[in-house]
């Protein structure tokens, strides 16, 4: 029996990465899962995002563990797409119980370097996303006076990190959505936290895949890390979220952070 067993999870940027690990980590738990990923198009992103495929290889993980798995093909960016697919996945699977606000994209270098479609395509993403995902689910969540919400930030959400202002921006924004946001709903059975890894081995960071660390801002993070790992891996980051998701409704508001001693570092 699984701490988890007869809930639905919703994960967006479920196909690979932090959100696949999300998806099999609470499957082995017991539930079911809504991957949401393989947006549209964006422009200077220096890696490739989630795939239709990768849906369906994070499918084939979930159901190899006996639980079910719907891949929607989605972009975190569009209100319609989001709620038509919070609808879909509670019609399909008879409740939402749990979503990981996980999808997010990053773009690095100096802030007057930034360009307007650059900044505007990552709060479009990482902010508005995250923001778009809670409004879907919050009504549900609230007929079912359940839920457990988790959103994931990052180490950047903490501190300042030169060549990364613009993606730090909006993971400091999603902390004070999700305590606001939070705060608004915990007389209703429904609990926000936010988790805040560091360094992470996705192809967010490592497009090439293989152990190479590919450049120079990373390397300077890592070398920031306390503990002295190169990275995190994307379990290390699931266990955060199970232990928020199965939380008996005492935990909200909060952020764990999963950084590798750099808590150690901030306030
Ligand atoms: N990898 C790291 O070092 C690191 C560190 C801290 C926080 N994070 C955060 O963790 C989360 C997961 O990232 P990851 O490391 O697994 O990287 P990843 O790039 O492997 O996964 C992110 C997934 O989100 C999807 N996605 C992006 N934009 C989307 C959109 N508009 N609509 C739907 N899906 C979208 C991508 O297609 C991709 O599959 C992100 O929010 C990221 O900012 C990553």
């Amino acid at each position: 029996m699984g701490a988890l067993d007869g809930r639905v999870a919703l994960i967006t940027g479920g196909a690979r990465g932090q959100g696949r690990a999300h998806a099999v980590a609470l499957a082995a738990e017991g539930a079911d899962i809504v991957a949401v990923d393989a947006p549209g198009p964006m422009t200077d992103l220096t890696y490739p995002l989630g795939t239709v495929d990768d849906l369906h290889e994070t499918a084939r993980l979930v159901e190899k563990l006996g639980r079910r798995c719907l891949p929607i093909a989605a972009d975190v960016r569009d209100s319609s797409q989001v709620a038509a697919a919070v609808e879909q996945a509670a019609a399909e699977l008879g409740s939402l119980d749990i979503a990981v606000a996980n999808a997010g994209i990053v773009s690095t270098g100096p802030l007057d370097q930034v360009s307007d479609r650059v900044w505007q395509q990552l709060l479009d993403t990482n902010l508005t996303g995250v923001f778009h995902t809670l409004r879907a689910v919050i009504p549900v969540m609230r007929r079912q006076r359940f839920g457990r919400i988790v959103v994931t930030s990052s180490m950047g959400g903490r501190m300042g990190i030169p060549d990364l202002a613009a993606y730090n921006a909006t993971k400091w924004g999603i902390i004070g959505l999700a305590k606001s946001a939070a705060l608004e709903v915990a007389k209703e059975g429904i609990t926000i936290n936010v988790i805040c890894p560091t360094t992470t081995q996705t192809p967010m960071v490592q497009p090439a895949g293989g152990d190479d660390v590919p450049d120079e801002l990373v390397r300077r993070m890592m070398r920031a890390n306390p503990i002295p790992q190169p990275w995190l891996q994307p379990e290390d980051v699931s266990r955060g979220v199970v232990y928020l998701v199965t939380d008996p409704g005492v935990i909200t508001g909060s952020v764990l952070e999963v950084g590798l001693g750099g808590s150690a570092r901030i306030h």
